[in-house]
């Protein structure tokens, strides 16, 4: 792979551009023998300009990941404003691509109910690596008329024998559904219901997915327009799940959606778009673009480096009592090498607390905590940039310098009101926070002065143990 990119800041396990800009995961899937991460990539410009194309990694473990090529590039009429978002089928022993191709006329128009197509196109990959070549299987005028031009980013899977896409789209009185469509061959499609929430979601929902898990079933999508919450709802656009305790036929999805049931998939300042999929252990894995569109805040420091953002880790998805976890994969533990951290028990007492107080190296580091629960105050800081504290069954986490790049707090709510298990992964400017074995996950671009060193400060702390990752 070639890395024009480099600088302080390049991740060294999460993947990231070669150069230039990344967002959504598209495509993920195990075929062959391998795991494919596709991703939205802009390789000319950090900042996303110059054409919108499909990247594309792979891995044989899930934890170290090989950039490929650009695979998909906008040179057909059908996408020739950007080769949008979308997903992989491997049900029948090829890798079968279903993305949104992005086509936007000249002329004075709103772009939104007029001057725009999303197409979906297919793009079979019979090895794996090489695509086939394109095919047109919907255009807007095969959608149903009350909606915009906004339709975009399928999810092809099957269920009962029958194959089922679904899409994120925006009526033409701007109110955000899913559009599921029904066919026999994955190549005529036609629709089986349109989606509308009840409840007020905004005007457009991204990015759908839809699976079974340990009979349950959960729908995912990105909400673009909801009401902001305190403790919730606080980015610009919002990622999340509705989670039924049984299994939920396609058909019947729109039973499962509600904003009380609404959960984020992660309450950071940088999480939107994932895409899950099934590891041949049977494991569902969800990756997300560590990164919100329009967010307003930024990573200046990577943009300088000649690239920005990246995906998050692997994560593996649990329902547990009801309860939604997603944990980095076990894969990961693979690349801890040297000890940064490690206390056993931690018996220095301050007071009635213990306080653990370290310089970690390396850049690149994966840091397992089981704390004492607190009722309020700080749980953790990093150097003097970046604090996480308790407040009841309110957690908080807060930037104090400006190695947040303009990022500022980001609320959560405890389900039991205890914190008893952190872990931390950082890799450079990238730091992923996992409360009570990923109950509540916190994903945060961070660009500490020098990230090899970086002092982490812990109160109450039972035990420590932390690791290098290479
Ligand atoms: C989500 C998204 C998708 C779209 C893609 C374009 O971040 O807006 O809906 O397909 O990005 O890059």
């Amino acid at each position: 792979m070639k890395e024009t990119a480099e600088g302080k800041y390049r991740h060294r396990f999460h993947i990231k551009p070669p150069e230039g800009w990344l967002n959504d995961p598209n495509g993920t899937c195990y075929f062959n023998g391998q795991y494919h991460i596709f991703f939205q990539y802009s390789p000319n410009s950090p900042e996303g300009a110059g054409g919108r194309f499909w990247g594309h990694c792979v891995s044989k473990d899930l934890a170290h990941f090989t950039f490929v090529d650009t695979p998909i590039v906008t040179d057909t009429s059908w996408d020739s404003d950007g080769a949008y978002s979308g997903g992989a089928y491997t049900g029948d022993g090829i890798l079968e691509i279903y993305y949104t191709g992005n086509v936007k006329h000249a002329g004075n128009y709103d772009y939104i109910n007029e001057g725009r197509d999303h197409n979906v196109i297919r793009v079979d990959f019979a090895d794996g690596i090489h695509p086939g070549p394109k095919q047109l299987i919907l255009t807007n005028a095969d959608y149903p008329s009350d909606l915009s031009c906004h339709v975009r980013d399928p999810k092809v899977f099957k269920e009962d024998n029958c194959f089922y896409m679904l899409l994120g789209m925006r009526s033409r009185s701007s109110k955000g559904g899913l559009l599921l469509l029904r066919s026999v061959d994955r190549l005529h499609w036609e629709s089986a219901k349109e989606i509308y929430p009840e409840d007020d979601f905004g005007y457009m929902l991204e990015c759908p997915d839809f699976f079974d898990i340990d009979g349950s079933t959960v729908v995912s999508f990105c909400p673009q327009g909801m009401k902001h919450e305190t403790d919730r709802f606080q980015n610009t656009y919002e990622s999340g799940y509705c989670l039924s305790d049984h299994k939920t036929a396609a058909t019947d999805l729109n039973q499962l959606i509600s904003i009380d049931g609404f959960r984020e998939w992660d309450i950071g300042f940088d999480f939107y778009a994932p895409q899950t999929f099934k590891a041949p252990d049977g494991r569902r894995i969800l990756i997300g673009w560590a990164g919100v569109p329009d967010s307003g805040y930024g990573n200046d420091p990577a943009i300088a480096e000649g690239w920005q953002h990246s995906l998050t880790l692997p994560r593996e998805i649990s329902v547990r009592n009801g309860i939604l976890y997603t944990y980095p994969v076990k894969e990961l533990e693979k690349r801890r090498e040297r000890k940064v951290l490690g206390f056993g028990l931690v018996n220095k007492a301050a007071g009635e607390q213990n306080i653990l107080g370290s310089e970690l190296t390396g850049g690149a580091w994966d840091l397992e905590i089981s704390t004492a629960d607190i009722e309020n105050g700080l749980i953790l800081s990093l150097n003097d940039d970046l604090k996480l504290w308790k407040d009841k069954d309110r957690l908080t986490l807060g930037f104090t310098s400006d190695a947040g790049c303009r990022r500022s707090e980001r609320r959560a709510r405890l389900l039991n009101g205890r914190v008893e298990r952190l872990r931390l992964v950082f890799d450079r400017s990238l730091l992923e926070i996992y409360v009570n074995l990923g109950e509540i996950v916190f994903t945060t671009r961070y660009y500490p002065s020098d990230p090899d060193r970086i002092m982490v400060f812990l109160r109450s702390v039972i035990s420590a143990e932390g690791w290098g990752i290479v």
